[in-house]
């Protein structure tokens, strides 16, 4: 079975819970008609995500499903799911999404949903990676995309891009360089793999 679709685009979902900056992103990129994506969907878990009226902006169709409407995770993300099902979801980009998925939406989607994460991992998983990067002493910093499994970042690495850190950086000097540097890599990684035959299925 391949990723693509009638159109022979691969339809792509976007999970949000902030700004959603790299969501503009890869629908920007997918704008062109030559892309081999189409984002069909994005969910926001946050209500107030300021994603969520740029994705409006961008005409794209955005559904806000709060976590909090919901007594258990599994609940939560089975409303995820449902609707991710009825847009034809093929492959799902998660965008600064910063709910943990439970290991049942992660084997449902498995080789099927990518991450960025703003750190050349396997350092710096979690959060506040660029403060840590700072406070480490590093001299490379940047962002990585990998495929999600079951751990806090775990899962098999694509693709990085690295940024310099510069001896006045703060945590926010290097954050602006590291999201620049995501906002390219991601529409290219969502490219190529839109491009290629899918990963084997569970
Ligand atoms: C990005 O830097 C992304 O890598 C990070 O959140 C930011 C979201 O920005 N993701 C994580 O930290 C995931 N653990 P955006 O909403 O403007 O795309």
């Amino acid at each position: 079975m391949s990723h693509k679709s009638v159109n022979g685009k691969v339809k792509t979902a976007v999970l949000i819970s902030g700004g959603g900056s790299n969501m503009v992103a890869l629908v920007q990129a997918a704008q062109d008609p030559g892309f081999p994506a189409e984002i069909v969907l994005v969910i926001s878990n946050r209500p107030g995500a300021g994603g969520i009226t740029k994705a409006e902006d961008l005409g794209v169709k955005v559904l806000c499903i709060d976590h909090k409407n919901f007594k258990t995770r599994k609940q939560f993300e089975q409303a995820m799911d449902k609707m991710l099902r009825a847009h034809g979801t093929e492959l799902i980009c998660n965008a600064g999404f910063m709910r943990i998925l439970s290991p049942w939406f992660v084997g449902s989607w498995r080789g099927r949903q990518l991450n960025i994460h703003p750190s050349l991992l396997p350092k710096f998983k979690g959060l506040h990676t660029h403060e840590r990067a700072i406070e480490a002493g590093e001299s490379e910093h940047g962002c990585t995309i990998h495929y999600v499994d079951e751990g806090m970042d775990t899962g098999k690495i694509i693709a990085q891009a690295k940024v310099k850190v510069l001896p006045d950086d703060t945590k926010e000097t290097l954050a602006a360089r590291v999201l620049k540097a995501e906002h390219k890599l991601y529409p290219q990684i969502l490219m190529q793999i839109a491009s290629e035959k899918p990963p084997t299925q569970n």
